[in-house]
């Protein structure tokens, strides 16, 4: 398998990732894939491991890297061939998940990263997920009482990434705190520059 071209979008929870990553990936007929998502489909499963992630998931908190690893890997593998870029939403998630995709960049032939950073004041990002919670969300994370241990393992995990991608030459800073069309404006002219 092998993947030329990765944009990672990485941000705090409802900071946008996942409506901006689906948008972009359409546009630029990329695969997406949401790390969080890929997670909740094997909480699905009810497998062992399954059940493992689904309570580390529905407390707010980020799974171990070693189970990531194993995931992100499949991931990968499970491209289709014909894949033109990858669109990946939430990984790596924290400086210790940084290695994984260093190692995978000669693995899979890796040529392009780019790191879209959307960051969203806090409590504008707590009313996005109270809405979408009372709007009928199926995600037990998005129980208002989750937000603070969400938030937290953001601000201590994955903020600090932000000044590691940016000594690497792969961050582009996004603010999120603007209309959906506007977000994506601003992604689609920083990934061009
Ligand atoms: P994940 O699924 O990644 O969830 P998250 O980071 O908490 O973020 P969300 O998916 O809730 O929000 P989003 O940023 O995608 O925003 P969205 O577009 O939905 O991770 C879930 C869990 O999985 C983690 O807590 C962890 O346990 C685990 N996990 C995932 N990756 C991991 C990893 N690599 N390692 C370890 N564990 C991992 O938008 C949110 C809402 O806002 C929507 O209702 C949307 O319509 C609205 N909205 C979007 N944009 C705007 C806008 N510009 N203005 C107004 N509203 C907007
Ligand atoms: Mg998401």
């Amino acid at each position: 398998m092998k993947v030329t071209n990765i944009i990672i979008i990485l941000g705090p929870p409802g900071s946008g990732k996942g409506t901006q990553g689906k948008k972009l990936a359409e546009d630029l007929h990329y695969e997406y894939v949401s790390m969080g998502q890929v997670l909740r489909n094997y909480a699905d499963t009810g497998s062992d491991l399954g059940l493992k992630i689904k309570e580390v998931i529905d407390a707010g908190r980020i799974i171990p890297d070693s189970w990531i690893k194993i995931i992100f890997h499949e991931v990968m593998m499970n491209l289709p061939d014909d894949c033109r870029g990858l669109i990946l939403d939430g990984f790596p998630r924290d400086l210790d998940q940084e290695p994984i995709l260093e190692d995978a960049v000669s693995r899979y032939g890796i040529e392009k990263i780019q790191v879209l950073f959307i960051e969203v004041p806090e409590e504008k990002l707590r009313e996005r997920l109270n809405s979408r919670g009372r709007a009928g969300s199926l995600r037990a994370d998005d129980d208002p009482k989750i937000f603070d241990t969400r938030f937290d393992q953001y601000r201590t995990r994955t903020f600090p990434l932000k000044a590691y991608l940016a000594k690497q030459g792969l961050l582009l800073e996004i603010n999120g705190d603007q209309s959906i069309e506007n977000v994506a404006e601003e992604i689609k002219n920083k990934l061009a520059r």
